[in-house]
């Protein structure tokens, strides 16, 4: 299956709750099919179900600069979320919508762009790509070796607009990020699934 073929079929999807909660589109996500590094965000909010495109509202553009900080565009990155429709009121996924939302969708989007790094942007990326429910604060700017790529979670670009402080540490897990990049991923064969 090509990325276009699961973004046709995403574009139509009604299989959990969040297809009837108000969205006014299905955000499946950005970026370069052959990207080495992928961002995976909580769900769309407001400006994302809007435009049709992760992280374009405040934490999008923060997301942006850090991914520029490092030498990076937009373009040369994969960004999505862990779920692809935008929960009421921006409320929180549920463990149910998480759990029908990622196979079918977010697993796939690994398998075909095959990154080498994927960043688990706050609680909730990390606990769908990790299965750990570990806080953020503990997980950050580690590496996990997920089969044949690296798990690297950091903060939700939402939580440093919140509280600046977080900001230094959350630069520093970039330049982290840029010095793994340059490192030979892990070999082991694709099996990670955690539903
Ligand atoms: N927050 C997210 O988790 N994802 C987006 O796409 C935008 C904001
Ligand atoms: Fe389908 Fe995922 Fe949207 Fe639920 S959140 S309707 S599973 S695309």
């Amino acid at each position: 299956m090509t990325l276009a073929e699961l973004k046709a079929e995403a574009l139509e999807c009604q299989a959990c709750p969040l297809s009837k909660l108000g969205r006014r589109q299905v955000v499946f996500g950005v970026g370069s099919e052959k990207a080495d590094l992928m961002f995976v965000g909580e769900a769309p909010g407001y400006w994302e179900d809007v435009q049709g495109e992760p992280f374009v509202g405040p934490a999008g553009k923060l997301l942006t600069k850090m991914i520029n900080s490092i030498g990076l565009d937009r373009s040369d990155v994969y960004i999505t979320n862990v779920v692809k429709c935008r929960p009421p009121e921006n409320r929180d996924p549920e463990p149910e919508e998480v759990s029908i939302c990622v196979p079918r969708y977010l697993n796939k989007q690994i398998e075909i762009i095959k990154p080498r790094v994927i960043v688990a942007l706050g609680n909730h990326a990390t606990k769908a790509l990790l299965g750990k429910s570990t806080g953020i604060t503990l997980l950050r700017g580690k590496k996990f070796h997920a089969s044949n790529y690296y798990i690297f979670p950091t903060y939700h670009p939402a939580a440093i607009l919140r509280n600046a402080n977080l900001l230094s540490v959350f630069a520093e897990d970039f330049q982290t990020l840029k010095e793994i990049l340059k490192e030979e991923p892990p070999k082991e064969p694709a099996q990670l699934s955690l539903f």
